[in-house]
């Protein structure tokens, strides 16, 4: 239990709120401003890429050894505007890790 195998992985549960908001920000503008729609495609893709980047660099657990694997192929499918893509990284991880992850590691305080 050092402090530089634990910090890392504090950051992901406000990292998984901002991919939620990553996710959620297309959807909100494009009701109230329909007419950007089709030229902000890549903005919020570079962001959901920015995310998941993050989350690649906070794997919690050296022996979860596709987890890196999975954020960066969500985050380079997001970089090409591959939202199907994307979306498959947030399946292959949750299915994998999050049982673990609540299982193991959510109960650690955050750092101040
Ligand atoms: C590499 C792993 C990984 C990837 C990729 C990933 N997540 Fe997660 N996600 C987690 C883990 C672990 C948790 C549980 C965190 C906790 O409970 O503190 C979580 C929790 C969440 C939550 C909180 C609600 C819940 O079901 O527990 C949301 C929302 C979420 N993820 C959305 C996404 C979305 C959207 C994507 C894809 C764009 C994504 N995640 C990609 C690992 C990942």
């Amino acid at each position: 239990m050092s402090t530089s195998r634990t910090s890392p992985f504090l950051f992901l549960a406000p990292v998984a709120v901002g991919i939620a908001l990553a996710i959620a920000a297309p959807f909100v503008p494009r009701v109230a401003h329909a007419d950007d729609a089709c030229g902000t495609k890549a903005n919020p893709n570079a962001g959901l890429a920015a995310a998941l980047d993050k989350v690649a660099a906070t794997n919690p657990d050296p022996s979860w050894t596709t987890w890196t694997t999975i954020a960066k192929q969500g985050a380079d499918a997001a970089r090409k505007g591959d939202v199907a893509g994307a979306k498959a990284s947030c399946k292959g991880c949750h299915d994998g890790y999050k049982a673990k992850y609540k299982a193991q590691y959510r109960m650690k305080a955050p750092p101040k």
